[in-house]
């Protein structure tokens, strides 16, 4: 038996430490906790940190590095050793925390359960640290895949998350508590990490932050839009340096105990109740589709180059 307490926090890879943590910490709103040249650990809120970043000295190895679950108060790390040698699944141990690659390779940490330093809302917290405009936590991590049914085996029996939403053989969400989804994978026939996603409280929240995404020269790689599945409204912003797109969230849905997963049919209303599917770049992360989105190409009728 393994059980998932919530996303603990993220590790990319990025060129220069230094220079990401600006730029995370400006462009988004997040806190430095702690900055050297060989580490980074950035905050949304009160939490210890939310974004981890390392050097990577290969630039074909920028981006995503692992994403750490911390455990339930009722999950111990030994019941999580049982639970993975139960299953048969391979795993690192490293005292204190517990490494597993998905079936694509993607690396996620176990940590044991950690109690809050301070158990009370923000709203209720006092800081002399903390910008006006941050998100509220990490909420969510999405990946490409080109194997589905593999990739849902593995984050439902060896990491323990449950289903929330299947639109076909598209798309799973995943949840680990009562928010709509923790973990997202899409299907587009390869692997790639996607988006790693920010709360940001409520829609003029989210008015403020793009307003500085787009001053920061930044786009939105897709959005505003309104999710059905998720029910979140979010905009994807493109971050170029790690081939990744964070995106920036509000209003997802809450779930019923017992919650029954729904197959949602694949068509536009499911993915954008507002408008618009999302233009085939959002899909990909290469030169050519990045500069073809940077100019919306798509839009004004300029198909994407097929990826090779
Ligand atoms: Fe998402």
């Amino acid at each position: 038996m393994i059980a998932l307490r919530k996303i603990d926090h993220v590790c990319l890879r990025v060129a220069d430490v230094a220079d990401a943590a600006r730029r995370y910490c400006l462009q988004f709103g997040l806190t430095v906790r702690e900055v050297s040249p060989d580490r980074a650990l950035l905050a949304c809120d009160y939490e210890p940190y939310s974004l981890e970043l390392a050097p990577g000295d290969d630039p074909s190895l920028l981006g995503y590095d692992h994403c750490a679950w911390q455990l339930r108060r009722s999950c111990s790390l030994d019941a999580a050793r049982a639970h993975l040698t139960a299953v048969r699944w391979a795993f690192e141990d490293r005292d204190d925390l517990i490494v597993v690659r998905d079936t694509e390779g993607f690396a996620h940490h176990l940590l044991p359960f950690c109690e809050d330093e301070n158990r009370r809302p923000a709203i209720a917290r006092q800081t002399a640290s903390l910008p006006g405009l941050r998100p509220r936590k990490l909420g969510h991590i999405n990946r490409l895949t080109a194997d589905m049914p593999a990739a849902t085996a593995f984050y439902t029996a060896v990491l323990g998350m449950e289903v929330a939403d299947h639109l076909g053989d598209a798309g799973t969400w995943l949840h680990t508590g009562p928010e709509h989804h923790q973990m997202a994978l899409v299907n587009v026939g390869r692997a790639h990490f996607h988006h790693l996603a920010f709360d940001y409280y409520d829609f003029g929240t989210l008015r403020s932050l793009f307003d500085n995404l787009a001053q920061h020269g930044r786009w939105l790689g897709w959005g505003p839009v309104r999710h059905g599945i998720g029910q979140n409204i979010c905009g994807y912003a493109r971050i170029t340096e790690e081939p990744l797109f964070v995106e920036c969230y509000v209003d997802m849905e809450i779930l019923e105990p017992e919650h029954q997963p729904r197959n949602w049919p694949d068509d536009r209303f499911s993915s954008n109740t507002w408008g618009p599917l999302p233009p085939r770049s959002y899909f990909r992360f290469d030169a050519a589709a990045v500069e073809s989105e940077r100019e919306s190409r798509e839009t004004r009728g300029i198909p994407l180059p097929p990826l090779f």
